[in-house]
């Protein structure tokens, strides 16, 4: 099934599920590799569900932890430029080693936001990791550690993204087909 169809619109297979496997493996490796200790994961909600079930599974770095946050910056296909912190950071995390998990990382709005919230709570460290990455959008100076795969300017849905909240369940990565 190459094609499916959303609400009212196309979308074709961009990223088979194979290839997303790939790179949570790569994302999780590099990972394990940084020599970060006892971390913190925070999974932002909803769109890093997936991701971060996925990357968590091959994470092997001792007393990892996970965290989730809710923040929403998207209605439909464009972005309101609104990010809103819905769920938050209960536990005191002062002095934690954080790898936040995004899903995509487009203009940036949502990450920065995060980062500021994060940095109120006098964390040690913050890195990030984001399976999806759109350099053409990216507006902030924010280093982005860990990139599952840098894609263009076209609106996905699939593992964890959604179109108006709906195409979250699907196995593939599907671009907007024009
Ligand atoms: P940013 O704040 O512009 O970087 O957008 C980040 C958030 O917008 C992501 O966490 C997603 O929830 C959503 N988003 C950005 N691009 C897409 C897309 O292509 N498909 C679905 N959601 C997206």
């Amino acid at each position: 099934m190459n094609e499916i169809n959303l609400k009212d619109k196309t979308f074709e297979v961009f990223i088979p599920e194979t290839e997303i496997s790939a790179m949570v493996h790569s994302v999780a490796n590099a990972i394990n590799n940084s020599g970060i200790k006892n971390p913190l994961f925070i999974a932002v909600m909803n769109g890093a569900f997936l991701f971060a079930a996925d990357v968590m599974k091959k994470i092997t770095i001792h007393n990892a932890e996970i965290s989730f946050i809710k923040l929403s910056s998207y209605e439909g296909t464009e972005t309101t430029g609104e990010v809103s912190r819905l769920i938050g950071i209960e536990d005191n995390i002062s002095g934690r080693n954080i790898v936040v998990l995004e899903d995509i990382v487009d203009t940036g709005i949502t990450l920065e936001r995060i980062i500021k919230l994060l940095e109120k709570e006098n964390v040690a460290d913050i890195k990030i990791a984001t399976l999806l990455f759109k350099p053409n959008a990216y507006t902030k100076d924010i280093y982005i550690d860990f990139i599952g795969k840098s894609i263009p300017n076209d609106f996905v849905v699939g593992y964890g993204l959604d179109y108006d909240e709906i195409g979250r369940n699907l196995p593939h990565i599907y671009k907007l087909k024009n």
